[in-house]
């Protein structure tokens, strides 16, 4: 199965799939911030990656297709995507978000799960929609929000339950496809 990913950030999510996939499994990397994490780990771990802007769908589309991917790994890409690039792979897209979905869609989740008083929160990975965090969800980790915790501290907690999920729901995925 051949895997694209997209990214906005620092790509520890992206680096962890590349380490968790098998080898050439990763055929692209996508990012739509220039300088960010994703492109030096790209860089480091010797995966092609591509610098196009969000609002260019046609050529994330065409880049992944010419790279042969089937599969596409949202992981911390920070923009809506549309029925352009959902249409080109259908049911094929999936994204990880840091919060137990439906509870806390968009963006800033985890200071919103502290500030609701939540005692615990997680990740989850779904399939993509047109409708943000929405789609059907593959699979969920919880992680439990403790008296000191901070931003800081539950990121790093939701994190390192997202590098234990999002590597079992490509595996989920690969077996539906
Ligand atoms: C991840 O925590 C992911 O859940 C989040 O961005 C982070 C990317 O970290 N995604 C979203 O918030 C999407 N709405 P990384 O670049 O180190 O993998």
């Amino acid at each position: 199965m051949k895997i694209g990913v997209m990214c906005s950030g620092s790509g520890t999510n992206f680096e962890n799939i590349v380490r968790t996939c098998r080898f050439d499994e990763v055929v692209l990397m996508i990012y739509n911030k220039k300088d960010c994490g994703a492109k030096k780990r790209a860089d480091k771990l010797g995966i092609p990656s591509c610098y196009i802007k969000s609002t260019d769908e046609a050529k994330i589309v065409r880049e992944f297709v010419w790279a042969g991917a089937e599969l596409i790994v949202m992981a911390g890409w920070m923009r809506i995507v549309t029925r352009h690039l959902i249409d080109a792979f259908p049911n094929r897209i999936i994204n990880i978000h840091p919060s137990l979905l439906p509870k806390h869609k968009g963006l800033n989740v985890i200071q919103r799960a502290l500030d609701a008083g939540d005692t615990v929160t997680g990740c989850t990975v779904h399939y993509v929609t047109e409708e943000l965090d929405s789609g059907a969800i593959i699979i969920q980790g919880e992680v439990p929000i403790l008296p000191d915790d901070t931003v800081e501290s539950l990121t790093k907690a939701i994190q390192r339950e997202e590098y234990s999920i999002l590597p079992r729901a490509i595996e989920h995925v690969k077996h539906q496809i």
